[in-house]
């Protein structure tokens, strides 16, 4: 009786205990899931019925939205009509979205106009986050990345810097001979050609454009630049998506106009070397068509079609043309805005290769005052200042914020690179500042990301890099560069225009006088 008492005491204490256990539990547990369903999305300007915040957006979106940062701080949201934005602002915010939540932001928010003719879907730039991006990234990679065969095609490139240089040489002399002009060219005329002739190689082996005259080429040229610029217009469509059918601005129709002619001449490309393959009669090329048409050969159920094969090399052309072009633009504005800084590179490279042979892709990692004018460059004049847009794959809580489902994702690197807590006389353009920081542009000092970071990053960081920094040299070992009419530097016209890629609104032309070696 006695021992049938104590146990009941017990078992009364210990269902108590057990009691007060599942209630804390229950209650602490209903308490995080109740804090969650408070988190709230990050602070933003409250915005206008239906349109949201688009007119704080205006026309200059990273300009803009970077000035809310004084008032919302460095992670900010905004309502594009329907469509839920977050942008980061700042570069400590960019470490937390790349270190521990890469994965969730890999999606990408496709465009309404990129969806013409289903390009998004066979495409590694724009297409969504699942199977056939990471086979597709990974082939490309492995070409794209590659240090050897990177280095391999270094002689092609040099070739097609060398024609450039002839082209405004000639147009230079020509203008002074025929028209009693200045001998001013106009960088924009030559740089985009340059870089198409030299992506044209590497992933084709053929020059794309054989004179800056030349019918073919331009074609291409043109159809590209319009492609570029339907793309580089904001479309009603992408913030409020039950426009879609109507496309009001037309610009799915046009992008899609262009887009054929595009995949058209590539696809003659592809047909043909599918042709000399098929004969026998194929010539030893080894670039990135042969090596994605080898995948294919390969078999799997993962097998690249044809069309995704041409999608693939033309968006190669699309991510790898404009950014470098532009990048190398800005740099020569920067260098002829800084003449202190263009007497200090050309110093370097009389220094260090002399005057009696060319610089070579061997030589850049003997350029240490080079390779800070590149970067200074990117600093300052990100092609793509909001990276690519991401897509938010599940409701995320990221710095104390909820960001739900499907918002996109902007990282405004032109803020980050310019911002006061990061670098000392953020708007001043001083290479001086890279020489003695390791600060690199590869995705690892979130304070400078102008190939952006993780999973989603440039996969032609290396390529691009080397276009950029050997164009840059080369122009300034050649020649010997003026601004017309004695323009004084300090009042170079600095301003952008926004498209597919930051531009130079104002094209930045110049007196070349080639330097006698
Ligand atoms: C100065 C030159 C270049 C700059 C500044 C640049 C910049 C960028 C940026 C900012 C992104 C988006 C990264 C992100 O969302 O985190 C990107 C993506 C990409 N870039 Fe570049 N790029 C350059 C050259 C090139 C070249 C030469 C190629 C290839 C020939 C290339 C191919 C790509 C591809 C395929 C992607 C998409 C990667 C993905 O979504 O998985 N880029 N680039």
């Amino acid at each position: 009786m006695e021992s049938s008492i104590i146990w009941f005491w017990m078992s009364l204490c210990l269902a108590t205990v057990l009691w007060f256990f599942i209630v804390f539990i229950f209650t602490s547990r209903k308490k995080s899931a109740s804090n969650e369903l408070l988190l709230q999305p990050p602070p933003g300007p409250s915005g206008w019925p239906l349109i949201g915040n688009i007119l704080d957006v205006g026309m200059m979106p990273h300009q803009n939205t970077h000035k809310l940062k004084t008032k919302f701080g460095p992670v900010l949201w905004l309502k594009l009509g329907m469509s839920k934005t977050l942008v980061i602002q700042s570069a400590k915010a960019a470490e937390e979205l790349f270190k521990k939540h890469d994965l969730v932001f890999s999606d990408r928010k496709v465009l309404d106009s990129l969806t013409a003719s289903d390009f998004d879907k066979g495409s590694v730039t724009v297409g969504r986050y699942g199977e056939y991006w990471r086979m597709a990234r990974k082939l490309c990679s492995s070409e794209l990345f590659v240090h050897k065969k990177i280095s391999a095609s270094a002689p092609t490139r040099q070739t097609c810097i060398d024609i450039m240089l002839q082209w405004i040489k000639d147009d230079s002399a020509a203008s002074i001979m025929n028209g009693g002009g200045s001998g001013e060219i106009q960088f924009s005329k030559y740089l985009p050609l340059m870089t198409f002739n030299l992506l044209s190689n590497y992933l084709v082996s053929r020059d794309i454009i054989t004179d800056s005259k030349s019918e073919k080429g331009n074609e291409f040229v043109e159809a590209m630049n319009k492609f570029m610029e339907w793309n580089g217009v904001p479309n009603l469509v992408d913030s409020f998506p039950f426009l879609k059918w109507i496309d009001p601005q037309g610009i799915r129709r046009n992008t899609d106009k262009y887009l054929c002619q595009l995949m058209n001449i590539i696809g003659g490309f592809v047909k043909e070397r599918i042709q000399e393959k098929l004969s026998g009669k194929e010539k030893k090329t080894n670039d990135f068509l042969d090596a994605l048409l080898e995948y294919n050969g390969k078999g799997g159920t993962d097998e690249l079609s044809e069309r995704n094969v041409i999608i693939i090399v033309l968006e190669m052309f699309v991510a790898g043309s404009e950014t470098t072009s532009s990048t190398i633009q800005w740099g020569m504005a920067e260098l002829l805005r800084n003449p202190d800084s263009l007497r200090k590179l050309k110093d370097e490279l009389d220094q260090v290769i002399g005057q009696s042979r060319k610089v070579e892709e061997g030589d850049l990692n003997n350029l240490p005052y080079l390779q800070a004018v590149v970067k200074e460059t990117m600093r300052l004049h990100p092609s793509l200042p909001f990276l690519l847009p991401r897509n938010a794959m599940e409701d995320t809580k990221f710095m104390g914020y909820l960001i739900p489902k499907n918002t996109m994702v902007l990282l405004n690197v032109w803020a980050i690179q310019r911002d006061p807590d990061s670098w000392d006389d953020p708007l001043s353009f001083k290479p001086e500042r890279f020489i003695t920081t390791k600060i690199d542009s590869k995705g690892q000092n979130f304070e400078l990301i102008p190939f952006g970071s993780g999973r989603r990053s440039c996969i032609g960081m290396f390529l691009g890099d080397r276009m950029v920094s050997l164009t840059l040299a080369r122009l300034v070992q050649n020649f010997d560069w003026k601004l017309p009419d004695n323009a004084p530097p300090e009042c170079m016209d600095m301003r952008e225009k926004v498209g597919i890629t930051l531009r130079k609104l104002v094209p930045l032309t110049a007196i070349p006088t080639e330097r006698k070696f």
